[in-house]
């Protein structure tokens, strides 16, 4: 069910989940100090407990009322980059932000969005928790469309068009006194080197046994196909192929573009929607062709697809 701002506002308040827009991926909603709605959430994307998730503000200063003490350079990187594609993980006053949403860990993480739709809501109704709005492992939502095919025809959602960026946030982590990558996103690591003096580097899943982004540990982005990731032996085993507009493929197959080679922010917001499509069209075997830049936000983008080729 499409909503409007209004109705969006009313469900929230009445302690309802209501799929909204960002720039980056459709988030699924429910109010901070609603545990009851927060555990709904949960549930309904067949989510990990363990798997903590981000409250959106719709200020910087916001952060503040949480927080035990703010990182170096935490104004700054706000200062350049909210609203927009970054979370930033801060220690917190654990009695105001309810265990389930953090996971039972010390800290949170926050973000505040781009979209005006979804900020006039959160000015409205108070910080909101959002996890991408998709069932776990699939792919994350980019239009309207995906939410309802995840979650019906009858979900609320607020409808605000394709996302811009079409990958999800950046999330920054502060670790022995330097800010390190949790989870490649939207932003790349060279955009910070301007502001921090140094780039962050992108930590996999575990350091000293501890494990950095939770969301690591989940299957993720992934379609119903077999993904054969750039292996151009396995190329004739596929039914389908995803790839870019200017390389030529074996006639014989259908071809999902992604976008162009000189353009991955078109690739980053077709991504999804590309994976979505081949569980549309009954993909058996998608062979990705992963012969693209290293740099940027490429490798966002490789690690996605890595990730949605994982069994
Ligand atoms: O772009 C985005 O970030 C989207 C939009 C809706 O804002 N949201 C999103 O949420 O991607 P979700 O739940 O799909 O991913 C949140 C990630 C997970 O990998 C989770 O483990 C990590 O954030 N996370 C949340 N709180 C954390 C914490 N306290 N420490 C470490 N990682 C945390
Ligand atoms: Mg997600």
């Amino acid at each position: 069910m499409r909503i409007n701002v209004e109705e969006a506002i009313e469900k929230l308040l009445a302690n309802q989940l209501v799929a909204m827009p960002t720039e980056t991926v459709y988030g699924l909603a429910a109010r901070l100090t609603c545990p009851g709605a927060i555990k709904k959430i949960f549930e309904i994307k067949g989510r990990s407990l363990v798997n903590p998730l981000i409250i959106h503000v719709a200020n910087p200063i916001d952060v503040c009322a949480y927080a035990i003490a703010l990182p170096p350079h935490f104004d700054a990187l706000t200062h350049a980059f909210w609203p927009g594609p970054l979370t930033l993980i801060v220690p917190i006053q654990l009695d105001l932000v309810d265990s389930i949403v953090r996971a039972g860990l010390p800290t949170a993480a926050f973000r505040m969005p781009s979209h005006p739709l979804t900020l006039h809501v959160i000015r409205a109704v108070g910080p909101l928790v959002m996890p991408s709005a998709n069932l776990s492992g699939k792919p994350s939502s980019t239009d309207v469309k995906h939410v309802e095919m995840d979650f019906g025809l009858d979900f609320p959602v607020l409808d605000g068009g394709p996302c811009q960026e079409g990958v999800e946030s950046t999330i920054l982590h502060y670790r022995n006194s330097q800010w390190e990558i949790a989870r490649l996103g939207a932003l790349s690591a060279t955009v910070f080197q301007p502001i921090l003096g140094y780039e962050p580097i992108y930590q996999k899943i575990v350091k000293n046994d501890q494990i950095i982004s939770p969301g690591q540990m989940f299957r993720h982005y992934a379609p119903q196909a077999t993904l054969f990731l750039g292996d151009q032996k396995q190329i004739t085993e596929a039914d389908f192929i995803v790839g870019f507009t200017e390389k030529s493929y074996p006639v014989e197959k259908r071809v999902l573009y992604l976008g162009s080679l000189s353009n991955p922010h078109e690739v980053a917001e077709n991504l999804y929607a590309v994976l979505r499509q081949l569980d549309f069209e009954k993909a058996k075997i998608a062979w990705v062709d992963m012969d693209f830049p290293s740099e940027g936000l490429w490798k966002t983008i490789a690690e996605r697809l890595s990730r949605a080729g994982e069994k």
